[in-house]
């Protein structure tokens, strides 16, 4: 094979006149009656290719080419001519007229095209990734994502911090989501777990005397994949020593500003807005609130308790709210898709769905329309409504209310097109509640993670009134998606034994499965806190797609299966033996559908 000169992308109408040497793939092959075309294409781009029949021996060869054969091509970069240029083609002013062809090899009939994939179902372009890989676009996300783990490394390099490997082999700790476990055959009938997090070992390097950590490193959650979840996934985790908030908060402004000036030459603002939970929840229903549209939730509780409407009556007598949210120009909705929404609402938990369409500034008309009339210039105008908007009302406890009318808020923002393409809002959210009662466990369970600080000031409610604690947590929310989380730690033993305490672990029980933590901790534990960014989420935002699968260049689909390798499958019994372990299956074996076998390839 002739060493390359250029790659295919890389020609430009300064190179013609210039004896080229090329290598790639077949991208299309077209015959014009005697002369042969074909784009040829590399990861840089693609260029056209040339054979005239005069020059007889590539030609010939040229004849044989199929698709997705990849071969090797010396030729004069020529101009095209007047008229035949490709304004979609960077390349598309010049082509290369081909002197030698060499097959370096065969491509058996692909399963389809490259630059047909997007119409091919997902499971199928799973099935046979590295075809799918080789699209552009594919190309364009997977070559990002080393861009900005390149810049991560940089930017963090640059401030101090060291990259640390931590175990993959890890111990078990059942919090939060699902582990995996990985059977022990040295030790019988003990496991390993597979990270959620690398978090205690990051707070252990801060003890450890290394100041500042990171790591872009995977984690295992054995959850169910989602559009935005993967059971393994990347972060790029990072710790920090002798800091408060403000200190993590400044690094990742300054690393986001810097991604997302070099790779979209978009200005992040400075600083980021911030906002306290408490906001978030009573303004936007979330504790990460798309920012790009308004529609913000309106407590109308003193306006609708003066009617005589039941529902809201019954739930504001019971210690209830009552919420609403104004959708402009949603008065023009059918009564089928208004009806439609107490149903949809009570899949988030609610028992209803009350609206009404705004007609005047003092009228309403339809749905709960007779029973708020009374109260109708007063609810309007508290509610910023105009004629032609539509309001939607949720009566329930706080919990409820919120969810089912932050819910609703995207839904209609989605629905009606008011997200803006192209339009970025980026919110921290901080003062995090730092613990939750589990109604269901009977518990108190921490919002974030038990290593979690509440506020120095919030230190004594541990025992007295856990709920009303807030924590030094923070979320880093970019468009209504969750990009990060993090916290400052708790540094002090007593306080992290005493948390384990509220979180209903006794002492043995913290100590067989924290106790490296408590004794770290007492060795000269200075004051630390962290973050960690989902880089996987990170660039579905800059690569501008929902689905993470497209930004994992091996991803698992719904049912935590690789299509491509067919993985999971069932081992050995020699296997099993050897690691002391024996499968008992459900009474019914599971019949979701697996990989499916691979096919024989077509001659
Ligand atoms: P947390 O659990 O909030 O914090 O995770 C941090 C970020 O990781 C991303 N993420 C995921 N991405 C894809 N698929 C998943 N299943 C998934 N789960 C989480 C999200 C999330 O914001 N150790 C703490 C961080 C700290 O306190 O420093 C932690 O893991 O973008
Ligand atoms: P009902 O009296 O149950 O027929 O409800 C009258 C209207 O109020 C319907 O549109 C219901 O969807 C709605 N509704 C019922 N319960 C609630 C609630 N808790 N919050 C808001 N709307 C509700």
């Amino acid at each position: 094979m002739q060493a390359r000169t250029h790659s295919c992308g890389a020609l430009r109408i300064e190179h013609v006149g210039q004896s080229v040497s090329l290598a790639g793939w077949v991208n299309r092959y077209r015959d014009h009656g005697g002369v042969i075309f074909i784009d040829l294409r590399d990861r840089e781009g693609i260029i056209q290719i040339v054979f005239h029949p005069e020059n007889k021996e590539a030609h010939d060869l040229a004849n044989k080419l199929r698709d997705e054969d990849v071969v090797s091509i010396q030729g004069n970069c020529v101009k095209r001519e007047e008229g035949m240029s490709n304004a979609k083609l960077p390349t598309g002013q010049v082509e290369v007229h081909a002197q030698r062809l060499e097959i370096l090899n065969k491509s058996v009939t692909p399963p389809f095209r490259p630059d047909e994939a997007d119409d091919v179902a997902e499971e199928r372009r799973l099935q046979f990734r590295y075809i799918d890989l080789r699209r552009p676009r594919m190309q364009h996300i997977i070559k990002t994502r080393y861009q900005v783990s390149k810049i991560m490394r940089e930017h963090l390099g640059s401030n101090g911090f060291y990259e640390i490997e931590t175990p993959f082999l890890y111990k078990s700790t059942p919090e939060g989501a699902r582990e995996f476990l990985v059977p022990s055959r040295l030790n019988p009938g003990e496991f390993y777990a597979l990270p959620q997090s690398p978090q205690l070992f990051k707070q252990i390097l801060m003890m450890s005397g290394f100041e500042r950590y990171m790591q872009i490193v995977r984690c295992f959650r054995d959850e169910d994949p989602r559009a935005d979840r993967q059971a393994e996934f990347t972060q790029l985790d990072l710790e920090m020593s002798f800091v408060d908030r403000d200190d993590v908060l400044n690094i990742i402004e300054g690393l986001v500003r810097r991604i997302w000036k070099e790779v979209l030459n978009v200005d992040v603002p400075n600083p980021i807005q911030r906002m306290g939970y408490a906001e978030a929840m009573d303004r936007f229903g979330s504790d990460r609130p798309d920012m790009r549209y308004g529609m913000e939730l309106v407590n109308v509780g003193d306006i609708v308790g003066k009617t005589d409407f039941g529902v809201f009556k019954g739930t504001l007598a019971a210690g209830g709210l009552v919420k609403g949210i104004c959708v402009p120009g949603g008065g023009d909705m059918p009564r089928s898709e208004t009806d439609a929404l107490a149903p949809w609402a009570k899949g988030f938990g609610a028992k209803g769905l009350a609206v009404t369409k705004v007609v005047a500034p003092d009228k309403l008309d339809t749905g709960i329309a007779k029973f708020m009339q009374p109260v109708a210039a007063e609810l309007i105008a508290r509610m910023g409504a105009k004629p032609g908007d539509l309001l939607c009302f949720a009566a329930d406890n706080s919990k409820v209310v919120h969810k089912v009318l932050g819910e609703l808020r995207q839904k209609m923002a989605r629905d009606r097109g008011f997200i803006k393409e192209g339009d970025w809002k980026w919110l921290w959210v901080i003062d995090f509640p730092g613990y939750e009662f589990d109604a269901e466990e009977k518990r108190w369970v921490s919002l974030h993670h038990p290593f979690t600080s509440p506020r120095d000031q919030d230190f004594d409610k541990l025992e007295t009134d856990p709920g009303a604690i807030i924590a030094k947590a923070y979320d880093l929310v970019l468009n209504g998606s969750e990009l990060g989380g993090g916290s400052i730690r708790i540094h002090r033993p007593e306080m992290q034994a005493r948390v384990f305490k509220l979180l209903g672990l006794s002492e043995e029980q913290a100590h067989a499965k924290f106790g490296f933590l408590l004794d770290a901790l007492k060795h000269g534990a200075p004051p630390h806190g962290g973050i960690a960014l989902g880089i996987d989420r990170v660039i579905m935002h800059l690569c501008n797609t929902t689905n993470i699968r497209d930004v994992i260049a091996f991803p698992k689909t719904q049912n935590g299966a690789d299509m491509m390798t067919h993985a999971p499958s069932s081992v050995e019994e020699k296997q099993l033996r050897e690691l002391h372990l024996r499968v008992v299956l459900p009474p019914k074996a599971p019949t979701e559908p697996k990989a499916p076998e691979a096919p024989k390839p077509k001659a």
